[in-house]
């Protein structure tokens, strides 16, 4: 799968006791439109797993080209990673943390299903707003490194739609 580049995103979830837990994550697909609804594979045992799991709720932030250190940070296992981010989690429909200085798009979603394969977790998650921070290109990822858009992106308009 080092042949297939990808964006980069960074899953977030608040744990009931109100822990912010995130890990980055290239395995995330759009699934439907309607309902809309998005889906990321995470590792089994992990504590962002496992808050994912316990909240019923996730944040998917999609990373800019200039937050390269913000995907190595969440990649690493470092416990301290929400220390060393500007993150916020009052924004309405809020379900993860918002990694707003990192981030050009940020998706909330409520888990709709889960599948186990094998030591990942499938997890479906049913959009209920999506913001867009920022028109900065997106941070991609594949043959084992980072890149960006080579292309300049064309205009585009900032949005925040409440889907439900
Ligand atoms: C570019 C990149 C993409 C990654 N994509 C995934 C992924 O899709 N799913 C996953 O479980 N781990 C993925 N990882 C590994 C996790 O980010 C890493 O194991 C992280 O420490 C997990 O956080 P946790 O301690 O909260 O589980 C990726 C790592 C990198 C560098």
């Amino acid at each position: 799968m080092a042949g297939f580049p990808t964006g980069v995103a960074v899953v977030t979830s608040l744990a009931p006791d109100g822990t912010p837990w995130g890990m980055t994550c290239t395995s995330l697909c759009s699934v439907a439109l309607d309902p809309p609804t998005l889906l990321v594979c995470l590792r089994r045992g992990s504590p962002t797993l496992d808050a994912v799991l316990a909240s019923g709720a996730l944040a998917v932030n999609l990373l800019h080209s200039r937050a390269r250190a913000t995907a190595e940070l969440f990649a690493s296992g470092a416990a301290d990673r929400f220390e060393r981010v500007v993150w916020r989690a009052d924004a309405r429909d809020c379900c993860g943390p918002h990694l707003v200085e990192s981030a050009h798009t940020i998706a909330d979603c409520r888990v709709t299903d889960v599948h186990t394969v094998g030591d990942h977790a499938v997890v479906m998650g049913g959009a209920v707003a999506v913001a867009q921070l920022c028109a900065q290109q997106p941070l991609l990822y594949g043959m084992r490194r980072y890149g960006d858009w080579a292309e300049s992106a064309e205009e585009s308009h900032l949005y925040y739609d409440f889907i439900s």
